[in-house]
């Protein structure tokens, strides 16, 4: 079945150069598979460059990049990717602008190819349903930064087959991942249990407890890497409050209500890393 796999798909189109499209890019143009990749403006198109160039310089100071850029067509032009036999979407979080390039990737792919969305929190389901394939829509969700986190998880909707949740699970390993299967569900696994500890930790910030004490507590006390306030400034304090915010609804369960804290600080402007102060001061 590796073996197998180790061929599956060659050329791939990536919809949507930011941040996580351009890794995504990065990371399968290293492992040798062609890559188009798709953003709106020629200005996107060389922030996603870029971005590669700098992850790569980072990561392989002493290697040239040009052989993984010599891998990636960078198009405004969607129909550049036509042949492709896997489409991984990673456009904003906003469903009504999946389901359109859903719509497009459908229209636009061979029939038998598998479409990919790398969302965080939205239903794969409802991306697979405006689709004439819903058996062959399946999330692969790649965690930030791409090259440098090992998980991708893959994300069985309810019309997912399969055959295409083992496709996409070969492909992860192909390229170097480690791959988990998650349930169609709000949160998938990972931020389904990450995110109400993180949720926990701005609750005993609220309560008074100091920033630092709290993650010393859980990396000392629970062996985590790093501690649970540091990683919200890292990931940003309104990804964490937007995600809460999605479990919330998606479960109408009281367990993840966010933590009014963690609100007052993104209508402060404490964001976290990105804007200089979150938990902690970065200035
Ligand atoms: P981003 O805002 O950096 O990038 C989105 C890109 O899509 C932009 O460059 C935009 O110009 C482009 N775009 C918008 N509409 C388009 C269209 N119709 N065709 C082609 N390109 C289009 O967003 P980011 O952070 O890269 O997130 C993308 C997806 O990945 C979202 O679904 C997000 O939830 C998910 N994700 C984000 C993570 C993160 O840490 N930022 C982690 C894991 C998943």
């Amino acid at each position: 079945m590796q073996q197998q796999s180790s061929k599956l798909f060659e050329h791939v189109l990536v919809v949507g150069g930011g941040l996580m499209g351009a890794g995504i890019a990065h990371v399968l143009a290293e492992r040798g598979v062609h890559v188009t990749l798709v953003d709106q403006t020629a200005q996107m198109l060389e922030r996603a460059q870029r971005q590669i160039e700098k992850m790569h310089r980072r990561l392989h100071p002493e290697t040239e990049v040009q052989p993984i850029l010599n891998n990636i067509v960078f198009s405004t032009n969607i129909e550049d990717g036509r042949d492709c036999l896997l489409a991984i979407e990673a456009v904003p979080e906003k469903m009504e602008i999946k389901q359109a390039v859903f719509k497009q990737l459908d229209e636009l792919l061979p029939q038998e190819a598998i479409l990919a969305s790398n969302t965080s929190s939205l239903s794969i389901a409802a991306m697979s349903s405006v689709t004439t394939r819903p058996s062959q829509v399946v999330g692969m969700h790649f965690f930030s930064p791409v090259p440098v986190m090992r998980l991708v998880e893959i994300v069985r909707g309810i019309n997912t087959s399969e055959e295409t949740t083992e496709k996409v699970r070969a492909f992860g390993k192909q390229i170097g991942k480690e791959v988990i299967v998650a349930k169609d569900f709000p949160g998938f696994t990972v931020n389904r249990a990450l995110v109400p500890l993180l949720n926990e930790a701005a609750f005993l910030v609220m309560e008074g407890n100091d920033p630092e004490e709290i993650d010393r507590g859980l990396m000392l006390g629970a062996n985590h890497p790093i501690g649970p306030l540091k990683l919200t400034d890292s990931l940003g304090v309104d990804v964490l409050l937007f995600t809460l915010e999605s479990l919330y609804e998606g479960f109408n369960d009281s367990k993840y209500r966010p933590c009014p804290l963690l609100k007052r600080m993104v209508e402060a402007g404490h964001l976290g890393k990105k804007s200089g102060k979150g938990f902690y001061n970065y200035s």
